[in-house]
């Protein structure tokens, strides 16, 4: 039996790219990077992260998007293509289920902390950051999140939007989407980088980023910076797959790649470079934790000149990556659904989005009336995580790395060399070129031996303590 290839297809690589990029700039970039790079020591922790990035991430994002496009169905039905076509195992297939499962899971609570943007820019507008001291942002953002009432409202909000684009389909969804919010958002970005170019916490912003000290470097460090990378470049959890399939044959993959992989670590630099020059600038202290862009940047905004402009930016700008990155953690299980139940597009993605919304609740509730359940805390793991917290552990400690460790095996070791040569438009009566040959050393060695280390980490910390 052949692949029933989806009948649609990106109107143009700049589309493709703006989709690609919008899933892999998020939440991950403008409030996970700066936090994870401030707790983490800063410049060493970077160079460490472009460089696992690179050698990492970036090849599964090409096998990825590449695995997508050959099977030209959603996830799912795509390695279920792809097995039948090159007779492999149908175990490859749980590769697909749990990129997909991952992905609407991570929707279920990315929507909650994509509601705390809304509400943010909302507040920025009502001007709501003026004379804002330290405990009164503490205060605003404890408001917030303890009460269920106005999180829920804002996680309705958040998924409402992104139901509505992923029922417009590709073209009149997504694609409209993205090629007007992605420009918007890296000029945003720039205008946000240029006033802290201007601030006086400048110079030590850039120091604490590009100034790496290796005395703060543990093991655990390259694995921080391996589960941040999957994260942000948005590999393993099959919304590249999805992408990728509506990939037209032409278009260079490992090229599109790069330049995913390079925009997606330039806004997480650009994010730091807009970011700690006003905590520096300010006297907040850059290893703030999860609550640093919440918390510490309305009282930057709220003390200086412009900051009613600025806030508003900004937090327009968190608010555009989260949507963007949302649309591609919906598209792969709607996909999905639409194949296997062939009902419409729009009762689909409101299906799917609903019941991510529900799933969602309790995420919420995590932050409240749930904040001292911990529902797997038998398993020492998991101790003290409430439910927001479980599935954000386990998705990218678990689901990420064991899919990427599946994809790169799948691809490096089950596809034949020429096979996947083949589907990267690559002639095989010559020895390939050098990068290509990287490539695959990349993919069959040193990605499933990095990931396993991901692996042991998560199950026993103390083994690098
Ligand atoms: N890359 C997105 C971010 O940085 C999150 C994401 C992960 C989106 C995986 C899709 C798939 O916020």
């Amino acid at each position: 039996m052949t692949a029933t290839a989806v009948q649609v297809h990106w109107s143009s690589r700049f589309a493709f790219l703006m989709a690609a990029i919008g899933s892999a700039v998020g939440l991950g970039n403008i409030w996970r990077f700066p936090f994870v790079a401030g707790e983490n020591g800063g410049g060493a922790f970077i160079l460490i992260y472009v460089a696992t990035t690179a050698l990492i991430a970036l090849p599964i994002l090409i096998a990825e998007i590449m695995m997508g496009r050959m099977g030209g169905q959603s996830p799912v039905n795509s390695i279920f293509n792809l097995v039948r076509t090159h007779n492999k195992s149908r175990f490859w297939v749980l590769l697909g289920i749990g990129a997909t499962l991952g992905a609407f899971i991570v929707l279920s609570y990315y929507s909650v902390i994509g509601g705390w943007a809304l509400n943010y820019t909302l507040t920025a507008i009502g001007n709501g950051f003026g004379g804002l001291t330290g405990a009164d942002s503490e205060a605003l953002f404890g408001q917030l999140i303890s009460d269920p009432a106005a999180l829920m409202m804002w996680h309705t909000l958040f998924m409402g939007i992104n139901i509505v684009i992923v029922m417009g389909g590709l073209h009149k969804g997504i694609e409209r989407a993205v090629v007007f919010l992605m420009p918007l958002l890296f000029l945003l970005l720039l205008f946000m980088v240029a006033y802290g170019i201007g601030t006086d916490g400048f110079g030590e912003a850039w120091t604490f980023l590009f100034n790496p000290d290796f005395s703060k470097v543990t093991a655990k460090t390259f694995l921080v910076a391996i589960g941040q990378g999957f994260f942000s470049v948005s590999v393993a959890l099959g919304a590249m797959m999805m992408y990728g399939a509506y990939l037209d044959k032409n278009t260079s993959i490992p090229q599109s790649a790069i330049i995913i992989a390079l925009a997606d670590t330039a806004v997480a630099l650009l994010a730091g470079l807009a970011i700690f020059p006003l905590v520096f600038t300010f006297d907040l202290a850059p290893t703030a934790g999860p609550g640093l862009v919440f918390v510490t940047v309305p009282i930057a905004f709220g003390e200086m000149e412009s900051g009613y402009l600025l806030g508003v930016a900004f937090f327009v700008l968190l608010s555009v990556a989260a949507i963007t990155s949302a649309i591609s953690l919906l598209t792969p299980a709607v996909s999905w659904a639409e194949e296997k139940f062939g009902r419409s597009r729009r009762q689909t993605a409101l299906t799917i989005g609903g019941l991510a919304w529900a799933l969602g609740i309790a995420s919420v509730l995590s932050f409240n009336d749930w904040g001292e359940f911990y529902p797997l805390e038998v398993f020492g793991l998991f101790e003290g995580k409430t439910i927001f917290d479980t599935f954000d552990f386990s998705i990218t400690s678990f689901v990420q790395p064991a899919v990427g460790i599946m994809m790169a095996l799948f691809v490096g070791w089950s596809l034949s060399r020429e096979t996947v040569l083949e589907a990267l438009n690559i002639r095989t009566d010559q020895e390939p070129a050098l990068w290509v040959r990287i490539w695959l050393i990349l993919l069959r060695y040193l990605v499933p031996v990095a990931i396993v280390g991901v692996f042991l980490l998560a199950l026993w910390p103390d083994l690098l303590a």
